[in-house]
């Protein structure tokens, strides 16, 4: 079916069902059913009388053979789903039946969208990138596995400033712009002692809802990459970059640790350099935030002037 994604993307071709028949060596009625299966799984498929079918939105289009980003371990193998309960849970199962590293899972919709700390994710078929990518860094000691949650956050940062979206990260893991939330992060790893097994970056970015895609609860909490640039991006375009620019950092961080990112998380994280409360050994505290750990934790002043390390947990600026 990659043939039809391909015709479809050099200026808007029709392809004939005859001439995908004759291509792919099926039937007419088996390229109708292909055009009936990617309908049902979310793409939007035009047809046109004596022309024959093109793709509505080629950039747009998140299935297996349309996403093609240029990297060398994240995304060598790809799965797609129209609708899923999680993409994170599928990773798990994929990862008890054996898989590749850097393999990336994506769905159009999610039922079951897992936030941190046991929060819901709010998915929307077809605006979002709802994705979990799976790695094996294995050389990776497990105390510093959380790293992986500020390199992915630089990474999406560092993607989606190609969109012309500067965004703020607030420690550990939310993609804001302007306050509200554009994206978000759930690191699940499992490993030893002393090593980590496996992780999974799971990474929800709002692309193309509009306002009425919200419920009015979170009015005032989320924006997308639309709302912000008052166009709807092509989230396979999005998606790429994205992939790329978390290839490139995973792979530097391999060779070079924490060095190689670190600094530029420093300076995008806006929660640094503020009053913040935060739950810390049971208690509420209030603090302020004085800086970014090697580690990636983050380095808090205590109102009784003691300095601690943030691992985990939420943190609320006053
Ligand atoms: C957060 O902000 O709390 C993290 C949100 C992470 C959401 C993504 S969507 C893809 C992946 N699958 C999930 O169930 N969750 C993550």
């Amino acid at each position: 079916m990659s043939m039809l994604i391909k015709g479809s993307e050099q200026g808007q071709r029709y392809l004939s069902g005859g001439d995908m028949a004759k291509a792919l060596g099926i039937t007419r009625a088996a390229v109708w059913k292909y055009i009936e299966a990617i309908r049902k799984d979310g793409a939007e498929v035009v047809a046109a009388p004596r022309l024959g079918y093109r793709l509505a939105d080629p950039e747009d289009v998140l299935m297996k053979g349309a996403v093609m980003p240029a990297t060398q371990i994240i995304g060598g193998s790809y799965q797609y789903y129209g609708e899923i309960d999680s993409t994170n849970s599928e990773a798990k199962r994929r990862i008890r039946d054996g898989c590749q590293d850097g393999l990336v899972i994506i769905a159009e919709n999610q039922t079951a969208g897992r936030g941190r700390m046991g929060r819901k994710w709010l998915s929307r078929p077809g605006k979002g990138l709802y994705f979990s990518v799976v790695l094996f860094p294995a050389y990776l000691p497990i105390d510093q596995a959380a790293l992986l949650v500020p390199l992915t956050a630089v990474g999406v940062c560092r993607a989606l400033e190609e969109f012309g979206i500067q965004v703020d990260l607030k420690w550990p893991n939310d993609l804001l712009y302007q306050g509200r939330k554009l994206g978000g992060i759930l690191l699940e790893i499992s490993g030893e002692a002393d090593r980590v097994r496996y992780a999974i970056l799971g990474i929800g970015i709002n692309v193309n809802l509009a306002k009425e895609d919200v419920p009015p609860e979170l009015a005032d909490i989320v924006t997308s990459v639309a709302m912000i640039k008052g166009e709807e991006v092509g989230r396979r375009l999005l998606l790429e970059k994205i992939l790329e620019s978390l290839d490139s950092y995973y792979r530097r961080f391999s060779r070079g640790g924490s060095d190689t990112f670190i600094n530029e998380y420093r300076s995008l994280c806006w929660t640094v350099g503020r009053s913040i409360r935060f739950e810390w050994q049971g208690k509420i505290w209030d603090g302020f935030a004085q800086g970014i750990e090697a580690d990636g934790a983050l380095r808090v002043q205590t109102e009784n002037g003691d300095t601690l390390a943030l691992r985990s947990g939420d943190v609320h600026c006053l």
